[in-house]
């Protein structure tokens, strides 16, 4: 399928006797020949990239090779790759050369491209991670959505990757910031729940503004759920928040929490159990408590309707919301106050909020 290849051999056999050339002049005759090659340039080459890209970047290929060139015995150590598999590994590194993302010298690769080069730094991993998402969750969803449709398959939370959509939600990380900045109160200490914690940037960012918050951190998932503890006592928060996986259609605590912050997972539950699952959280507020819930809404770029795609296939969660919707259910789970907030002109992502006026238990 190497089209730039056919026509460079065929441009190379010009020279030769003209004998060919009548068959030459065939083969760059056919019209759907300049087709291809856009295709190739501009569909096939890109999709190539994205793969080799997302998993140089996920088995530490790309940062290595940012540190220092690295020749083939040292990325096979550094991969676990045995000696027997070495050749496999160099097809594959030199895959990664042809297309421009990897360079060569003195025996060693590098990294070539501008991509490699951004996604090789350890602050843009939200990045890289979303590259991985797209790869390995949206392409299916677009690839094998009408077979599972005829077979009934769907999705599942297993089919998910919980630490690299923990990773890549935080492409959204200045939105949601934004959002708890608007809303989190310094003055006074503050008991935050935070539901479907990922990573626990958003903890983290909390305690930042206010010191004398203390917060409750649940993921559902254990994988995220150990992660997000494991960041915590990193990041030295350790004593002030509480980390565990506890899924919030089960948590059994006092409603004792001031703010209850719900990021990027209203669409993990089915639409028709988001209002009971909104009266959940207010139940679990003090009065006068707050929910904050930021999502990203339908309607959104590409990327944000192949997720939405990929959980209209899922067996647990469903689209994503609408902003209308969001309103009419935050004002059904009981809450007050309700507001929505478009925290970035021209973005498909929302902030809503509702006070929980009443007394608990109701
Ligand atoms: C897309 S990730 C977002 C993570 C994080 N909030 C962020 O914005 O970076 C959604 C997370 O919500 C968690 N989650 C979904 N439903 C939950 C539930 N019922 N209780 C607790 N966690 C839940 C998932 O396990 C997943 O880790």
């Amino acid at each position: 399928m190497d089209l730039l290849n056919l026509v460079t051999t065929a441009r190379n056999r010009v020279q030769e006797p003209v004998t060919g050339l009548v068959q030459i002049l065939k083969i760059l005759g056919n019209p759907r020949l300049p087709v291809l090659l856009a295709l190739s340039k501009g569909l096939i080459e890109p999709t190539y990239r994205l793969a080799f890209l997302a998993s140089a970047s996920n088995t530490g290929v790309l940062r290595l090779l940012a540190s220092r060139p690295c020749d083939l015995e040292t990325l096979a150590e550094r991969l676990a790759v045995g000696p027997d598999e070495k050749h496999r590994l160099s097809a594959w590194l030199d895959m990664g050369v042809k297309l421009g993302d990897l360079a060569t010298g003195e025996g060693c690769y590098q990294l070539s491209s501008l991509p490699a080069k951004f996604l090789a730094q350890p602050q843009n991993d939200a990045v890289a991670a979303a590259l991985e998402e797209v790869i390995r969750f949206h392409v299916p969803a677009l690839l094998h959505g009408p077979q599972m449709l005829r077979e009934g398959r769907r999705f599942s939370l297993d089919d998910q990757d919980g630490a690299v959509i923990a990773r890549s939600t935080r492409v959204v990380e200045s939105f949601v910031e934004a959002a708890v900045d608007q809303n989190l109160e310094r003055s006074l200490p503050v008991r935050l729940l935070e539901v479907g914690c990922g990573s626990g940037t958003y903890v983290r960012h909390a305690a930042r503004l206010n010191p004398r918050l203390t917060a409750l951190a649940i993921d559902m998932q254990k994988s995220v759920a150990d992660q997000a503890a494991a960041n915590m006592s990193e990041w030295g928060l350790a004593d002030q928040v509480e980390t565990r996986q506890g899924d919030l259609r089960e948590l059994d605590v006092e409603p004792q929490f001031d703010l209850i912050t719900m990021h990027n997972n209203i669409y993990y539950f089915p639409p028709d159990e988001r209002v009971e699952t909104l009266r959940r959280a207010r139940r679990l507020l003090a009065p006068g408590g707050k929910l904050l819930l930021t999502t990203s809404c339908q309607g959104g770029n590409a990327g944000l309707e192949a997720l939405n795609l990929w959980f209209h296939f899922s067996d647990f969660g469903g689209p994503l919301p609408r902003e209308d919707e969001l309103t009419a259910q935050f004002e059904e789970a009981g809450f007050t106050d309700v507001a929505v907030t478009q925290v970035l002109p021209g973005e498909q992502f929302r902030a809503c909020t509702g006070t929980n006026a009443q007394l608990a238990l109701n």
